[in-house]
């Protein structure tokens, strides 16, 4: 199968796109980038290190993505806060055009995010998909997601939270959450992952050249 080389899968928190972005890369044999992880790296070092989001994100390596606080929910809603700044999105964008330009197994990439698909590979030849679900569906997703991880959230704190990203994400000017013009809408809130997965494939072979 010849399937686009780039593919980038955008939206908001817990709505399924890291595994779905998982999935299609390891089917495609493809090399799978999760951008929210640059700015997760890029926050986690404002608060350990108490540098500026800017000096944070200009120094940035891929060492960064070793820190062991990337996954907590402090560190989401300080990416968000620095993922605001344009000098912070201007210094990550190199590397992740990059990494879907060449990707380390040189075979095609799959990039999930929230601007993938309308910034940082907008050309007409990525292929391009927008997957969301209901913001009760997401935060029942990350609610129990947190409790297979042991700790013993509250679902209003983080209903709460994820709104509260959700908002930053999408009303910020620099790159706010959007699909882009051509992306293909996938609205998981009842779907399984199986479902998303078979959904995201037929469309790929749809695309197949
Ligand atoms: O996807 P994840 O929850 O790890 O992303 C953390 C935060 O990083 C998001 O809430 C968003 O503010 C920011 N982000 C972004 N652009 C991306 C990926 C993530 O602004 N492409």
């Amino acid at each position: 199968m010849n399937a686009p080389k780039i593919i980038a899968i955008d939206g908001p928190a817990a709505a399924g796109k890291g595994t779905l972005a998982k999935r299609v890369a390891a089917h495609l044999g493809y090399d799978h980038l999760d951008t929210g992880s640059l700015y997760r790296a890029v926050a986690s070092k404002t608060l350990r290190l108490g540098l500026s989001p800017e000096d944070a994100a200009q120094s940035f390596t891929v060492a960064d993505l070793d820190a062991t606080d990337l996954r907590s929910e402090k560190v989401a809603q300080q990416a968000s806060v620095v993922a605001v700044v344009p000098a912070v999105r201007a210094a990550l964008l190199a590397f992740q055009r990059d990494f879907a330009r060449k990707p380390p197994g040189g075979t095609g990439a799959v990039l999930d995010g929230r601007d993938v698909g309308t910034v940082v590979c907008p050309w007409p030849d990525t292929l391009k998909f927008f997957v969301t679900a209901s913001i009760d569906a997401r935060a029942k997703r990350r609610y129990d997601e947190l409790r297979a991880r042991g700790e013993s959230p509250m679902y209003a704190s983080v209903f709460a939270e994820m709104a509260e990203r959700d908002k930053r994400d999408s009303q910020r000017s620099a790159a706010p959450l959007k699909p882009a013009d051509d992306a293909i809408l996938l609205d998981t809130s009842d779907l399984s992952a199986d479902d998303v997965f078979q959904a995201a494939l037929a469309a790929i072979q749809g695309k197949t050249r």
